[in-house]
């Protein structure tokens, strides 16, 4: 089964809530399903963006079981979102990974070889940018926005100001700093990086 199929399998199944419909359909009208996930850091390939939210998706599922048990799917809200949280927090990713290309020398000839640039069409940040952009079509829970909002965790820039208020909504949120731990591993032990 391809990615996409997996993937819309994976949403359609559990995000139902009012907007969803439009929300996957945004979702295809973009390069979502062609982008990679980054330049180079993981999952650099055609496929990779919807390729990581799936895999991360996998492993935020497995933490949430091993943190409540099974049963806590048994709730459709739960599982709805886990869902959303997983599978969109990278969205600020769209239409922002253009194709281009640089010359590398092999076997001492200059031969032009593609590699993703970046260049964000919407500046509006990173996490903050995916509940912006998600709030156009469905309305999440204040759990489900503090998740997305602060999953880079301490990585994130706002954190500079040395107020560190990840920790804070860390705190009021747990779910928010599984989900960090669920996107960290999913993109080091699960990813690789074409050189
Ligand atoms: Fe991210
Ligand atoms: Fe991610």
């Amino acid at each position: 089964m391809t990615i996409k199929k997996q993937f819309e399998d994976a949403f359609r199944e559990n995000i139902t809530r009012d907007g969803a419909n439009k929300l996957f359909d945004y979702l295809a009208s973009t390069d979502f399903f062609t982008a990679p996930a980054s330049t180079k850091f993981h999952s650099n390939h055609s496929g990779g963006l919807a390729e990581h939210s799936l895999k991360t998706y996998t492993r935020f599922c497995k933490m949430l079981k091993l943190e409540h048990g099974e049963k806590w799917f048994d709730d459709p809200a739960h599982r709805e979102t886990a869902a959303i949280i997983a599978l969109l927090h990278d969205v600020c990713k769209i239409n922002c990974y253009k194709i281009e290309t640089r010359n590398v020398k092999v076997g001492g000839e200059w031969v032009q070889k593609p590699y993703y640039g970046f260049d964000d069409p919407l500046p509006y940040g990173h996490g903050e940018k995916s509940v912006y952009i998600i709030s156009d079509y469905i309305k999440l829970t204040r759990e489900e926005a503090f998740a997305i909002n602060w999953h880079m965790g301490g990585f994130d820039a706002r954190n500079l100001d040395g107020k560190f208020t990840v920790a804070t909504a860390f705190t009021m949120f747990p779910i928010a700093v599984l989900f960090h731990a669920a996107d960290l591993l999913t993109t080091y032990l699960d990813e690789k990086a074409a050189k």
